[in-house]
C-alpha cells in the first residue's frame, strides 16, 4: 500500500488573493503535493465529486460570518463525496464511500473525530454520488429544515421560492407541493421554468429575466404568498415583500444576488410590510440542523423512491483544474440544476 500511495499526486486548488467582486483566476493558485500514508486515526479519501455552493463565495471574504474564512494559501474549502483508500481509523475501511469537507483537490487526509475532520459514511443504494451532494447533501437539508422549520408549510398556502431550478430551490418548491402548496417559482430563462413547472410540478413559474416579477406574483399569487422562500436577495426580495399576506413567513437562506456586490449589500426596502402584515422574517443555517440529516434524508429518499420528487444535477467534467471557472457559472446562472464538479472516475 505505501509504496502505492507514494506514486500519486495530489492536484489542489489554494486561494491566493481575496477577490474583488467575481473571484478571476488570479485568486487562485494550483499545486500539487505528494500524497502520503494516513496518520493514525486518519483516513486517505480519493475525491470523486465536488459540491460547488454559492456560499463559496462568502468563504473568500475576511472578516466574520457563520464559518471563518478560506485562510490565503490554504486549500479551498468545498464539500465532497470521495472513497476511502487508506485507513488508521477502525471507524473506516478502504472502499468506503464518504461525504464530509474534502476540499478542492484529488485526496484528502481526513482527521476523522477533530473539529473539521468530520466524516459520514453514505450509502449509494440511496443516492449516487452527485445526488448526495444535492437533494441528500447540504442543499437538500437547507430546503428541508428551511421549509419545515422556519417556512411551516400548511395545505392551501402559496408558497414562492426564489433560485426555483437550483439546488435548493428545486427541492423547496417540490416539498411544498407534497406537502399541498401552491407553488410558485421565480428562476432566469424560459428553459429553467418550464423544467419546474413541467418537470417538477410547480404551479407556475415566472422568469425574472423575461419579464416582470411584480406582475408575475400579481398574477400567480391572487391571494397573496404565504411563504417566501428567498434564495436571491436584492429587487426580488423586495417584490415579494409587497405581496406578502397576513401571517406570512419569509426564510432568508441566501442573496445571491449581492454576494459579488462591490458596494455596501441592498437590504430589504419594503420591510414595513412585515409589519401591515403581522408576518416574519426569518434566516436559517444549515449546519444548525445535522443532528435531524438521518430523518430528512429519509423522508426525502422515500419520495425520490415512489416518484414524488425528482433530482437534477448539473454535472462538470474537468477536474480540479476547472474549478475556478466552474464555480462562476452560479453567478451567471449557467447552471441547471445542482452544481457538482466531477473530479474522478469511481473505478
Ligand atoms: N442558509 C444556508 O444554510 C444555505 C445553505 C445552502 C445554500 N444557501 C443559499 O441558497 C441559495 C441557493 O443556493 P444553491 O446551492 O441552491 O445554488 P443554485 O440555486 O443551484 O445556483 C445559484 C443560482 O442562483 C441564481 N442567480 C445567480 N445570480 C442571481 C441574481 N443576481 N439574481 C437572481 N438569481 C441569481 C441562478 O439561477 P437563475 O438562472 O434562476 O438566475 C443560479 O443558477 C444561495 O443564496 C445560497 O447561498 C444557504
Amino acid at each position: 500500500m505505501g509504496s502505492t500511495l507514494s506514486q500519486l499526486v495530489n492536484h489542489q486548488v489554494r486561494l491566493a488573493s481575496r477577490p474583488v467582486g467575481m473571484a478571476t483566476a488570479e485568486n487562485w493558485r494550483f499545486g500539487t503535493e505528494p500524497v502520503a500514508e494516513p496518520a493514525d486515526g486518519a483516513v486517505l479519501v480519493k475525491t470523486l465529486v465536488l459540491s460547488l455552493d454559492p456560499a463559496m463565495r462568502g468563504w473568500l471574504n475576511e472578516g466574520k460570518s457563520y464559518i471563518p474564512p478560506v485562510g490565503i494559501g490554504e486549500v479551498m474549502r468545498a464539500g465532497g463525496v470521495g472513497r476511502v483508500i487508506a485507513s488508521k481509523n477502525p471507524d473506516f475501511a478502504p472502499g468506503d464511500v464518504v461525504s464530509g469537507l474534502l476540499g478542492v483537490q484529488e485526496y484528502c487526509q481526513a482527521a476523522v473525530g477533530v473539529p473539521g475532520g468530520r466524516l459520514e459514511k453514505i450509502d449509494l443504494k440511496v443516492g449516487t454520488p452527485a445526488q448526495w451532494l444535492n437533494v441528500f447533501g447540504m442543499p437538500g437539508m437547507t430546503a428541508y429544515f428551511g421549509l419545515m422549520d422556519i417556512g411551516q408549510p400548511k395545505a392551501g398556502e402559496t408558497l414562492v421560492v426564489s433560485g426555483a431550478a437550483g439546488a435548493v430551490g428545486q427541492t423547496v418548491g417540490q416539498l411544498a407541493k407534497i406537502k399541498g402548496c401552491r407553488v410558485v417559482g421565480i428562476a432566469g430563462g424560459a428553459a429553467k421554468c418550464d423544467w419546474v413547472v413541467k418537470e417538477l410540478g410547480f404551479d407556475a413559474c415566472i422568469d425574472y429575466k423575461g419579464g416582470s416579477v411584480r406582475e408575475g406574483l400579481k398574477a400567480h399569487c391572487p391571494k397573496g404568498i404565504d411563504i417566501y422562500f428567498d434564495n436571491v436577495g436584492g429587487d426580488i426580495l423586495d417584490h415579494a415583500l409587497a405581496k406578502l399576506a397576513p401571517k406570512a413567513r419569509i426564510v432568508i437562506c441566501g442573496a445571491i444576488s449581492q454576494y459579488n456586490n462591490t458596494a455596501p449589500m441592498q437590504g430589504p426596502k419594503n420591510y414595513m410590510s412585515l409589519l401591515v402584515n403581522r408576518a416574519r422574517m426569518e434566516g436559517m443555517v444549515v449546519f444548525d440542523y445535522a443532528a435531524r440529516f438521518p430523518q430528512a434524508i429519509a423522508e426525502l429518499a422515500g419520495y425520490l423512491k415512489d416518484g414524488r420528487m425528482k433530482s437534477k444535477e448539473d454535472i462538470v467534467d474537468g477536474g480540479v483544474a476547472a474549478f475556478p471557472q466552474t464555480l462562476n457559472k452560479l453567478f451567471a446562472g449557467e447552471n441547471f440544476g445542482k452544481l457538482v464538479l466531477r473530479v474522478a472516475a469511481d473505478d
